[in-house]
């Protein structure tokens, strides 16, 4: 049985990562393509040979796989996430990288990193690496606070991403929120995530010392029948549980109409081959640990 976690919502995301599973990978190679080798590089000499890193939401082990390679031998990875899936992927290939003895991969909600103490005795990291996922946290200043005492070393660094702008999640937000959807995440985190990491970070015990736009690629949604526009619908009304939770409390009229108007919406961003097409970029905020 897997462990329940903090709220309804993270326990909904760990069944929708669960159920995501092994093609993860697949779906972001190429949007994501370069984005775990920038994130590292952000961190600068706090990811380095010997280092210790915690990596959160690590998913299937991108970013902890690699920093993996960096820290070398004497280095220590712990990669942390709410999918049991994830981290068995995880585990097997730092198996098959040959790696395991220098990574872990724990099973923890980030709310509740209740970590050994006898193997990470508070501020043991040099630094915190967060992929595509910081903007799911309930509370994120909350565990930013956690971070500044349990884990990060003084003058700590923390490197976190975020993708965008996710055009079709973006118009869904757009639309439903004004007709009664309360969101999980705030919209902005899908297209302004520069101005999201400067709030994020506003009134904590960490500086952030800057915000990069990296690595745009192309993201292509095919909207060109009516079958490819259900079959997105579906994907942002049941399937990304990150950006659909709680849907299921508006009654069906509103839900059509939420539908109705996210179609309409779309159509001001669909080109005349049918596809919506947007410059998806990675925006990276790295943060220090006041001393
Ligand atoms: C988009 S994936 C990113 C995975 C990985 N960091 C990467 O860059 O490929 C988001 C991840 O966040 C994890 N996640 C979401 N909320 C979490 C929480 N409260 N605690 C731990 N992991 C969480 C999910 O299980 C999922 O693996």
């Amino acid at each position: 049985m897997p462990p329940s976690f903090s709220t309804p919502y993270v326990n909904a995301l760990q069944t929708f990562y669960n159920t995501v599973g092994k093609s993860y990978n697949n779906m972001t190679s190429k949007v994501h393509a370069g984005g775990p080798e920038r994130l590292i590089a952000a961190a600068g000499p706090a990811i380095s040979p010997g280092s210790s890193i915690l990596d959160l939401a690590t998913g299937t082990g991108k970013v902890a796989l690699l920093a993996a390679q960096k820290v070398g031998p004497s280095g220590h990875i712990l990669g942390i996430d709410i999918s049991s899936t994830f981290v068995d992927i995880a585990r097997e290939e730092a198996a098959k990288q040959g790696v395991a003895s220098r990574v872990e991969f724990l099973h923890r909600d980030v709310t509740r990193l209740d970590l050994p103490a006898e193997k990470y005795a508070p501020r043991w990291a040099d630094a915190v690496t967060c992929g595509s996922a910081i903007m799911m946290f309930p509370e994120p200043k909350k565990m930013l606070g956690v971070l500044a005492t349990e884990v990060l070393k003084p003058g700590g660094v923390l490197v976190a991403d975020a993708w965008g702008p996710v055009v079709p999640a973006k118009v869904f937000l757009d639309v439903a929120v004004p007709r009664g959807f309360v969101p999980t995440m705030d919209p902005r985190w899908l297209s302004e995530a520069d101005g999201m990491f400067e709030r994020l970070f506003e009134g904590t015990e960490f500086d952030l010392v800057r915000v990069e736009r990296e690595g745009e690629s192309e993201a292509r949604f095919d909207v060109g029948t009516e079958e490819k526009i259900e079959a997105l619908w579906k994907s942002m009304s049941v399937d990304q549980t990150w950006l659909n939770f709680g849907l299921e409390k508006l009654d069906e009229g509103t839900v059509l109409e939420i539908k109705k108007a996210w179609i309409e919406e779309l159509k001001k961003y669909t080109n005349d081959e049918g596809s919506v097409v947007a410059k998806v970029g990675q925006w990276i905020a790295v943060a220090a640990l006041k001393e």
